[in-house]
């Protein structure tokens, strides 16, 4: 054999003892807990054969607790890139089959290796978590690898799409990279993350959690709303992050994709004509109406499970991705919340960080009153998505169907916050407040002085419904462009982004803005 062939050999068997990471008996334990490995993940995410691997040979440089004495190739991380759709990404996958996925110093040079690369191409990163932390031997180096990558985070934000997958632990401080990024997607079963463990939780509160309990997938994608999607498993976590990306662009400088549409623009909904039921209190439920407007009824739906009474997601129109923001009558009658708040606009900015515009429906009968909400802030949180919308200059193509009352009706991509198509069915509302409270209001005393005061108050209630309870009022002002039959709003919206395709504005130049934490 030639020097040179020896060397090739030689470089062969360092890639095939790379590829095994922490060894075959680390895989095989990794396969009994239920999980894939990093390789096996990257390969179920990225195109076939696309993957080009960084850094296989970088091992750790740390001398404490003997641990010269055990290192692997690569690291506990592998790096790289390849693409989604035919579309770059550069990609991490933690290696829970070295030191349990760690993060060492050389690890996290790895991942910082890549977001730099990202950064410099303008594509996306996807992290794939499943660590035990910071590398306990490595002390204060592995801090300082984790606020190196909080800082790429932070730098990437609203310029590199960032996604997140959990598919295994992640815990302490390394919780705040993923929830720098713009999606998270755990994994129910085998996910979790929490900045302080079961055991702490015991010690400091008394309180006797489980792992699941505590940071599971249902936990963070109902109740605190950390995640946007639970998946059933690790390849439907990886299947979520693909179809995330088919609505994205790759930077802050591109559109979404555009995709062939295959539904006729001009079909007519008939069934949305009939679908506002006669009592203003009967919901009916919003996703009927996203279902019926947008391109063969394809909606990817954002916390699906965390604050129902608002409905975020990506769908298309025309072939052109939107993001959808809707009130849902069927959950709390679709009032706006903290949570509802929050939710919503953190995703109205995320679509104008990327180009994706906005398509709003409203139905909406105010903000949820009382001192659960007051103490909880809501003040504060209804001002985000009012801040959100005001400062989005993205396409924003609004439609009222029915109840659009008072600050809520402003917050919801009114007119006057730049709203740039404003349409409004004829059963729309579109008022100060409700009839009810506002003639309480009004006509108090004259119906305290009457002999009937529920008759006075039902009589001026009609009369305040008749004036001021439809969309004419508000389209008089021009606050509303036009009143469309509900049918024919597929393609009422189609018509108004196709016309908004070049619309520019631009924001006062600032360092940044004071949005309200
Ligand atoms: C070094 C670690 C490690 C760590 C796990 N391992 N976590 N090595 N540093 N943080 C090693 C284990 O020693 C073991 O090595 C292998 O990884 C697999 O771990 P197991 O415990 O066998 O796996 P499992 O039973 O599935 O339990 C997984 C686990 C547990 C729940 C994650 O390993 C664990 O509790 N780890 C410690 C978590 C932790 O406290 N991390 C530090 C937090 S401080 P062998 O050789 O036996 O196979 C922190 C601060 C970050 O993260 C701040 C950022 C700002």
């Amino acid at each position: 054999m030639s020097n040179q062939l020896e060397k090739v050999q030689e470089l062969i068997a360092l890639r095939n003892e790379a590829r095994l990471g922490g060894g075959e008996k680390a895989i095989q334990k990794q396969h009994e807990r239920g999980k894939y490995t990093a390789r096996e993940r990257i390969a179920q995410l990225l195109d076939e054969g696309s993957f080009e691997e960084i850094d296989m040979f970088v091992r750790h440089r740390c001398y404490n607790f003997g641990q010269e004495k055990k290192s692997y190739l690569g690291d506990g991380v592998v790096t790289g890139y390849g693409t989604i759709d035919g579309r770059l990404v550069y990609v991490f996958a933690q290696d829970f089959t070295v030191f349990g996925g760690s993060l060492s110093e050389t690890m996290a040079l790895k991942i910082c290796k890549i977001m730099d690369m990202a950064m410099k191409m303008g594509a996306p990163v996807i992290g794939l978590n499943d660590s035990g932390g910071a590398r306990i031997q490595e002390g204060i180096n592995a801090l300082a690898g984790y606020a190196e990558i909080f800082q790429r985070n932070i730098l990437a934000s609203g310029v590199i799409p960032q996604i997140s997958g959990i598919l295994g632990p992640c815990a302490g401080g390394a919780v705040y990279s993923p929830a720098l990024t713009d999606f998270t997607v755990m994994t129910k079963g085998i996910s979790y993350m929490f900045l302080t463990g079961p055991k702490v939780v015991k010690t400091v509160t008394g309180e006797d959690v489980t792992q699941d309990q505590l940071g599971g997938a249902e936990v963070h994608s109902a109740k605190s709303g950390v995640a946007h999607f639970a998946a059933s498993d690790g390849e439907e976590t990886l299947k979520i992050i693909r179809k995330l990306f088919s609505f994205i662009p790759q930077n802050n400088l591109e559109e979404p994709p555009l995709v062939p549409c295959t539904d006729p623009i001009d079909r007519l909904e008939d069934s949305l004509n009939e679908i506002i039921p006669d009592s203003a209190t009967r919901p009916y439920d919003m996703y009927e109406v996203i279902g019926a407007i947008i391109d063969n009824g394809e909606f990817l739906e954002i916390q699906r499970d965390y604050a129902k009474n608002i409905i975020i997601g990506f769908a298309r129109f025309n072939g052109q991705a939107v993001g959808i923001v809707a009130n849902q009558p069927k959950f709390l009658a679709g009032v706006l919340d903290s949570n509802a708040s929050r939710k919503a606009a953190r995703f109205v900015r995320f679509c104008d960080a990327f180009n994706i515009p906005l398509v709003t429906l409203v139905d909406v009968p105010g903000f949820l009153p009382g001192t659960g909400q007051e103490y909880n802030g809501v003040i504060l949180h209804g001002a985000k998505l009012l801040y959100a919308y005001g400062e989005a200059t993205v396409p924003k193509v609004t439609v009222t169907l029915r109840k659009s009352y008072g600050g809520s009706h402003i917050v919801m991509s009114c007119k006057q916050l730049r709203g740039d198509m404003n349409y409004a069915w004829p059963t729309a509302e579109i008022a100060v407040m409700g009839g009810a409270g506002a003639v309480e209001v009004l006509y108090a005393r004259e119906a305290k002085e009457s002999a009937d005061p529920a008759a006075v108050l039902k009589e001026k209630e009609a009369e305040y419904n008749k004036l001021f309870c439809n969309p004419y009022n508000a389209a008089r002002y021009g606050y509303i462009d036009d009143v469309i039959e509900p049918r024919n709003t597929r393609f009422r919206i189609i018509r108004a982004l196709q016309q908004l395709a070049t619309k520019k504005v631009v924001n006062p130049a600032k360092k940044h803005g004071n949005i309200p934490l």
